[in-house]
């Protein structure tokens, strides 16, 4: 019963994540009996989360313990002596995890708030989903951004491509705004990491990537977690079709970024070419309309864009310098 809800739980946030899961309902938890494993995963979960320190060692409830399970067990030796439970359940979580697609965090927090659920009398536990957007807005917030920033920061992807995470595809755009030699630098980055994800581009998903709506184009999982946390969400939303904003506040933050731990550096900042401007509202790539957006911010409406014509595009790889 309780490995179904677990195989529905992993397969429901994997395919937030673009992916369809797989876990086997006896997998986990003894078959889904409230024992020693279900146990031993909420001990899990514990030592995973108090390796955080408020001085600033560990990360806190992060998977860690699952995905460094070598050497941040010497951190829960010093603190327990009996350990055994802890390498047996990492030993039995390891493969199950590894199938699911989810960061170490998600799993291991979840698996913990499933197995509580089969012992009777328990408290139903909340389980909160978007560890990587939970590591990656605490690294930000230690060198004094804000969640929002760090939205605007990814603008950055708008002229970004990859080539190391799938080697078999180099220079493969996460937006569809590109044209012979370069990207654009505007929204159409926000707007796409957003709609359903359908494909792979190259050679199948590889780690840290996630389906994509368009062929030839990539989505980082990174990305599609911060469009999705409500943390995040409403500014990943109003970023979209939001030049002018956008634009002044990627280069307010950038600034902020290029004078982190410095002092006493001169403003060249005329040496900068001025860039061409970018005045068209943005549009959805052909074929795609609104009812393919994945909206996750309620509380402002998705902005009314219009369609480009004709079939769904193939985006071009940026050629490699
Ligand atoms: C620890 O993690 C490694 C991968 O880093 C994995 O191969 C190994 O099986 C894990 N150990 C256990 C006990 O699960
Ligand atoms: C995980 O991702 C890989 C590559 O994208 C895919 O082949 C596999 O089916 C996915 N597994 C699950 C459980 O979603
Ligand atoms: C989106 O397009 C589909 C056909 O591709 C159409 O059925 C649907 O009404 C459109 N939705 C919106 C909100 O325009």
């Amino acid at each position: 019963m309780v490995l179904g809800r677990l195989a529905m739980f992993v397969a429901l946030f994997a395919s937030q994540l673009g992916n369809a899961a797989v876990v086997k309902r006896s997998e986990l938890f003894d078959g889904g009996e409230c024992g020693e494993e279900a146990h031993a995963a909420l001990r899990l979960a514990f030592h995973d989360a108090i390796g955080f320190s408020t001085s600033g060692t560990g990360g806190g409830a992060d998977g860690s313990i699952l995905a460094f399970n070598s050497t941040e067990l010497a951190y829960v030796i010093r603190f327990e002596s009996r350990t055994t439970s802890i390498d047996d359940i990492i030993a039995r979580q390891w493969p199950v995890f590894t199938k699911t697609n989810l960061t170490a965090g998600d799993f291991l927090h979840l698996a913990a708030a499933v197995g509580v659920a089969n012992c009777p009398g328990s408290p139903q536990l909340p389980y909160s989903f978007g560890h990587s957007v939970t590591d990656i807005l605490a690294r930000m917030a230690d060198a004094g951004f804000v969640a929002a920033e760090v939205v605007w920061l990814l603008a950055s992807h708008s002229i970004g491509d990859a080539n190391k995470i799938d080697p078999s595809i180099p220079g493969t755009p996460f937006d569809s705004c590109v044209n012979t030699l370069s990207h654009c630098s505007d929204t159409q980055f926000f707007l796409e990491v957003l709609l359903q994800g359908t494909a792979f581009p190259g050679n199948g998903g590889q780690s840290g990537e996630v389906l994509s709506p368009l062929a030839g184009e990539m989505r980082l999982q990174s990305d599609f977690a911060f469009s999705q946390d409500s943390r995040t969400a409403c500014f990943w939303q109003e970023a979209v079709n939001a030049q002018s904003f956008i634009m002044g506040k990627f280069e307010a933050a950038m600034a902020k970024m290029q004078l982190l731990g410095q002092s006493g550096l001169t403003d060249c900042s005329d040496v900068i070419p001025v860039p061409a401007t970018f005045t068209n509202n943005i549009q959805y790539p052909a074929s795609f309309n609104q009812s393919n957006v994945q909206i996750a911010c309620t509380t402002t409406p998705f902005p009314s864009l219009a369609t480009v014509a004709g079939p769904a595009p193939t985006v071009s790889p940026v050629p490699q310098s």
